[in-house]
């Protein structure tokens, strides 16, 4: 299995940090955003990883990450999304990479500490969503179960003013190469973005989904306060000798 990481957008809610670089390059307590989710692809065993940014600062990304040996990656490359096109969109870069192996997929901007490794060791085709039980699910894609089979999943709902369960979509996924034709198959939503959602209804619809709940803390650290927090998490684990969130930054200089 291969790894992607979307990295791209303005991350506007994050202005005017994000004026100055990428979002997924804004300090996390010790290292960058994106450092994150390369730990966990390299806790799942994935060692092959595409990074698809976008917007002005992509060029940022080589100066943290230059060819990725220093942090452990065996192969790094990097994509580039024009516009603002969606996340669907930011995966079909991916398909070229992938060359038909199934990817985990990972927004940059999803912190957690779950290990992600059994899911994508046990990962026979489809895809395969990682939900979460929060509060107030309706900034997320929401699940939506069978009355019948309450473990089976009839659709997603993208932003629900109403969700119909407290499960989130969070941002880490497993996908077969069906991904690539689904994502042809997509419509513009109405904000004009190809959005995973979309994708993630055709595995559905076609009976290809499989989930688990994210065994661990997650957070979207795309606002102000959840940056911040994320940042607390770190460096309370830091100082309590946990190893939950590895360091693999390089002090090296690229
Ligand atoms: C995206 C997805 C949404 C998912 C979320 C997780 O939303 O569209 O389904 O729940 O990521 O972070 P975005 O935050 O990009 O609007």
């Amino acid at each position: 299995m291969k790894g992607v990481i979307l990295a791209g957008g303005l991350g506007t809610r994050l202005f005017p940090l994000t004026k100055a670089t990428n979002k997924h390059l804004l300090p996390v307590y010790d290292q960058c955003m994106v450092h994150y989710p390369i730990g966990n692809m390299l806790r799942a065993g994935i060692d092959h990883i595409l990074v698809v940014t976008g917007g002005p600062h992509a060029g940022d990304f080589i100066r943290v990450l230059g060819t990725g040996k220093d942090l452990g990656i065996k192969h790094l490359e990097y994509g580039y999304q024009e516009g603002e096109g969606g996340i669907a969109d930011a995966l079909s870069i991916a398909e070229d990479f992938a060359e038909g192996e199934p990817v985990l997929v990972i927004l940059g901007d999803n912190f957690t500490d779950a290990d992600l490794g059994q899911a994508a060791r046990s990962f026979t085709g489809g895809a395969h969503l990682f939900l979460k039980e929060v509060p107030d699910p309706r900034d997320y894609g929401v699940a939506v179960f069978d009355d019948e089979d309450s473990s089976r999943i009839v659709a997603i709902e993208e932003k629900p003013e109403q969700p119909k369960s407290s499960y989130a979509v969070t941002g880490f996924y497993i996908y077969d190469r069906g991904a690539f034709d689904y994502v042809r198959e997509s419509e513009p939503s109405a904000r004009g973005e190809l959005e995973i959602t979309t994708v993630n209804n055709f595995y559905i619809r076609d009976g290809l989904m499989t989930w688990s709940e994210l065994d661990g803390l997650w957070l979207d650290c795309g606002t102000f306060h959840s940056l911040f927090t994320a940042s607390q998490i770190v460096a309370e684990a830091r100082q309590n000798g946990e190893n939950r969130f590895p360091r693999i930054a390089s002090e090296n200089s690229p």
